[in-house]
């Protein structure tokens, strides 16, 4: 099948283009003498999971349980949950994972920990466990430094977890900082939290085998920072327009999705209506004042969108205007949102459609 014979709107991975990010990012952290468990977030694809794994990567993060259990399910056997579980039944099912492999999974009270903990033990099992520390997101994680450390002391004597290490995910850094000097510098202040969590778990005699940081926009700050044993970027695969605007992220990786829509009218010469709207394409950025709107891959177009089904494309002039059954490509704001709003991928190589893969559990 021939990529112009997909029915649009479709999302459409360049499998090569995947593959090259992949290599690229794997050469990179391994030249820094570190690992990387990228974050299935941005793909929620086995497929891509084993592609990473088999270039090198030490497993795979995943932002909900539905990711961990479809990966798990199709053989991916190394996984850290990076997100909070606050359930009973969910954390029952978290448990149920470990028959699959090695899961770990995030904690950053005794709260939540103690849930676990007791459904645990409650099953004579253990669960492994990374504390996370906030290192200046101000969302989740213990503060840095000796809290993180007396937590961790905590877990360590908690019958039912096992403590495996730290997270300091600096989620603040990524694409918001665009000016690389500005992001290094204040990623310098991030990670000297991560430093400072691991002093303190030194007087108090632990050592984590994990420490795990960084995302695709500090990818390079992070690998090869002393103490950090792994990274976990999830965009650098497909990156969006907003990561393709930093350094150097921007540069290293190639865009690989893009969606494509078709003409269905031409109301006037210089609009043209397309079938891809907001439940085609994520523009939620827009909401923020970042920029959302995906960008056409034709010269003199500006996407707007025209409702749930209907993307306007507004030409400068008339002999920029698409016509009727043309087809547009067009590169997302952003990749993890946009993936999410579809049941199935295309991979291409070229003008050929290789395979339609199944986005597993959104
Ligand atoms: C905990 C965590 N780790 C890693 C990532 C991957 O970040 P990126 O897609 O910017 O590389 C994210 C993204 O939101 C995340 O929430």
């Amino acid at each position: 099948m021939k990529t112009d014979e997909l029915p649009t709107p479709a999302l459409i991975i360049d499998l090569d283009a995947v593959e090259r990010n992949i290599a690229k990012m794997q050469k990179f952290v391994t030249s820094r003498g570190c690992n990387i468990r990228p974050h299935a977030k941005s793909h929620k694809s086995p497929f891509i999971a084993k592609k990473q794994i088999a270039a090198g990567a030490v497993g795979q993060c995943c932002q909900t349980l539905l990711e961990a259990e479809a990966l798990m399910l199709a053989g991916v056997d190394r996984i850290l949950l990076t997100h909070n579980l606050a359930s009973g039944p969910a954390i029952e099912r978290f448990l149920n994972l470990k028959k699959n492999g090695e899961i770990m999974i995030i904690v950053d009270g005794t709260e939540n920990a103690e849930m676990l903990a007791k459904a645990a033990r409650h099953r004579g099992m253990v669960a492994d466990v990374i504390v996370d520390t906030d290192i200046g997101a101000n969302k989740v994680g213990q503060q840095p430094g000796e809290p993180a450390a007396k937590f961790s002391r905590w877990v360590t004597q908690t019958e039912g977890l096992r403590f495996r290490g730290i997270m300091g995910y600096e989620g603040h850094l990524q694409v918001s900082t665009p000016a690389f000097e500005e992001r290094n510098a204040k990623a310098q202040v991030a990670l000297a939290g991560v430093t400072k969590t691991l002093t303190a778990l030194k007087e108090l005699g632990i050592a984590p085998e994990i420490v795990t940081c960084g995302g695709t926009g500090t990818y390079n700050i992070t690998a090869g920072y002393p103490g950090v044993t792994e990274i976990q970027p999830g965009s650098y695969i497909y990156m969006d327009r907003r990561y393709g605007e930093i350094g150097p992220a921007g540069t290293d990786f190639e865009k690989a999705m893009t969606v494509v829509g078709t003409v269905v009218s031409t109301p006037t010469p210089t609009r043209a209506v397309t079938d891809l709207g907001w439940k085609a394409v994520g523009i939620e950025y827009e909401a923020i004042g970042v920029g959302g709107m995906p960008t056409p891959m034709l010269p003199g177009l500006k996407y707007s969108p025209g409702g749930d089904e209907h993307g306007v494309l507004n030409a400068e002039e008339p002999k920029y205007r698409p016509n009727v059954g043309d087809r547009v490509k067009f590169i997302p704001a952003h990749c993890d949102t946009t993936l999410n709003l579809y049941g199935t991928f295309y991979g291409v190589r070229g003008d050929h459609v290789e395979v339609a893969c199944p986005v597993a559990r959104r």
